[in-house]
């Protein structure tokens, strides 16, 4: 039976700031602490669509490197989504409320949706470098700003940050040409990284 869409609606969380608790972690200023926690929600946003993310590539890859792609993508969706717990229990820890819901992670979020529906496996390689980068990028901002605040919270950020650059790598490996030179080298946006990862395909196909 079809469903229509006003059956499948469900109340969205509007709450865009979690709510603080009355304690943080010990050795931590109460305000600091907090403070801390609460930009951890943006990485669980981050992350949380990271790994939907992952999966939609998983589904939309075609061509002849399918299965490699398809098969590598796997594992990091697993790895992202346990990320994604270990901030949400550090935030709790920290004495402030996880906001793990969709709704409120697609009216928070600076970025926007993946833009690559099914499509040969370089686009979806170049678009996901890029991915990658600005989340990245943002976790390593963090990295800075808890160094005089909280180590615990900081190392977690290190460890994630390392896997995400393994995969990253991973991704890359895929676009690299004999002289180390990446196919998505200076883009900036999915599409165009997309794109430009086509087109090294091509030449070397
Ligand atoms: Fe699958």
């Amino acid at each position: 039976m079809a469903t229509t869409k006003s059956t499948q609606k469900s109340t969205p969380a509007k709450e865009s700031t979690p709510a603080r608790k009355s304690f943080t972690v010990p050795g931590v200023p109460l305000k600091e602490g907090q403070g801390l926690a609460e930009k951890l929600q943006m990485r669980l946003y981050a992350l949380n669509d990271l790994h939907l993310t992952l999966k939609h590539a998983h589904w939309n890859i075609l061509g002849p490197k399918f299965i490699g792609v398809h098969e590598m993508l796997d594992p990091q969706v697993e790895a992202v989504r346990a990320m994604v717990d270990v901030i949400a229990e550090r935030m709790a820890t920290m004495g402030v409320a996880p906001n793990g819901c969709p709704g409120a992670l697609v009216e928070n979020r600076t970025w926007d949706d993946y833009p690559i529906g099914q499509a040969q496996a370089a686009e979806h390689l170049g678009a996901l470098d890029i991915v990658y980068s600005g989340i990245i990028e943002d976790h390593r901002a963090l990295i800075e700003e808890s160094e005089d605040i909280d180590l615990i919270t900081q190392d977690m950020l290190i460890a994630q940050v390392a896997e995400l650059e393994k995969f990253q790598w991973f991704i890359r490996a895929h676009m690299e040409d004999d002289a180390g030179k990446l196919a998505t080298q200076g883009e900036t946006s999915a599409e165009a990284a997309a794109k430009a990862a086509l087109d090294a395909d091509k030449k070397v196909d």
